[in-house]
């Protein structure tokens, strides 16, 4: 009974894409998944192929209004941001706990970061996920000193976007990964078919079963599986390089 919270720097960087089939990954893996959108507005329904007008159950919905896609229960919860007693609701619940028996994958937009770092210390873990780009560049070093040590230990990044023949893609990628280092939990390659799909109405896996994209974010599923058991190790942040290549970078 995880959560997993997928949050990024900033939006449009593939928090929801990857929270997305990060859920289905995890499905596959054998997991119950629960996806809960807290977003006003957002484009998770198109991952999974249904229409974007159709309106999510609450999170406190009965079963028989669920909307399930592959097996995966679709909620949304808008008011989770400001809800003092959304964690000791998740409780209540029985999420908060371990194991890949039941799984709840929280996609979080960029702008909600204070909602983030109330929920990120309670998760098993903290995807955040980085374009390849400069202004991530930007971003980063101040987000890495303001997190606190709960939040830093929960947390691994996956870079999304990365288009290996731009050189300035190339760079940033590795200038990114400078500052995370080991936390990178892996990368997804910029890929056409992503938003092909969505145009589609399909899921990824249907509409380009083989693109590059849809293996990679395969991968980074699986490899989250082992902080469902033993969520959050220590970290000791490279400060100091990271500085340097953020100077160097800009
Ligand atoms: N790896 C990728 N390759 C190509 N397009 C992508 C990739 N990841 C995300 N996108 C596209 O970027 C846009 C923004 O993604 P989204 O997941 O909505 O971002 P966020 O939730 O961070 O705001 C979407 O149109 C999506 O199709
Ligand atoms: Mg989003």
């Amino acid at each position: 009974m995880a959560v997993i919270v997928c949050h990024g720097l900033k939006g449009g960087a593939g928090i929801t894409f990857i929270a997305a089939h990060v859920a289905m990954a995890l499905s596959e893996a054998g997991a119950e998944v629960t996806v809960l959108t807290v977003a006003e507005r957002d484009t998770m329904l198109l991952h999974f192929g249904l229409q974007p007008a159709l309106t999510l159950p609450s999170l406190f919905a009965p079963a028989e209004d669920a909307v399930l896609a592959g097996g995966i229960n679709l909620r949304s919860h808008v008011h989770a941001i400001d809800d003092p007693d959304f964690m000791p609701t998740l409780q209540d619940l029985g999420y908060l706990g371990t194991g890949l028996d039941r799984v709840m994958v929280i996609d979080v937009p960029a702008s909600e970061f204070h909602f983030a770092r109330r929920v990120i210390p309670h998760a098993s873990a903290n995807l955040c996920v980085l374009n390849a780009a400069p202004d991530t560049l930007a971003l980063l070093p101040q987000a890495l000193g303001e997190a606190s040590a709960e939040t830093i230990a929960r947390t691994t990044f996956a870079i999304n976007a990365l288009d290996e023949t731009r050189r300035l893609s190339r760079h940033s990628a590795a200038f990114i990964r400078e500052l995370i280092g080991a936390r990178q939990l892996g990368r997804v390659r910029l890929d056409e078919s992503v938003p092909e799909a969505m145009a589609m109405l399909q899921p990824l896996a249907r509409y380009a079963p083989t693109s590059a994209a849809l293996s990679d974010v395969r991968a980074i599923g699986a490899a989250l599986v082992p902080a469902l058991e033993t969520p959050g190790r220590p970290w000791v942040s490279r400060g100091t390089t990271g500085a340097a290549s953020a100077s160097r970078a800009a």
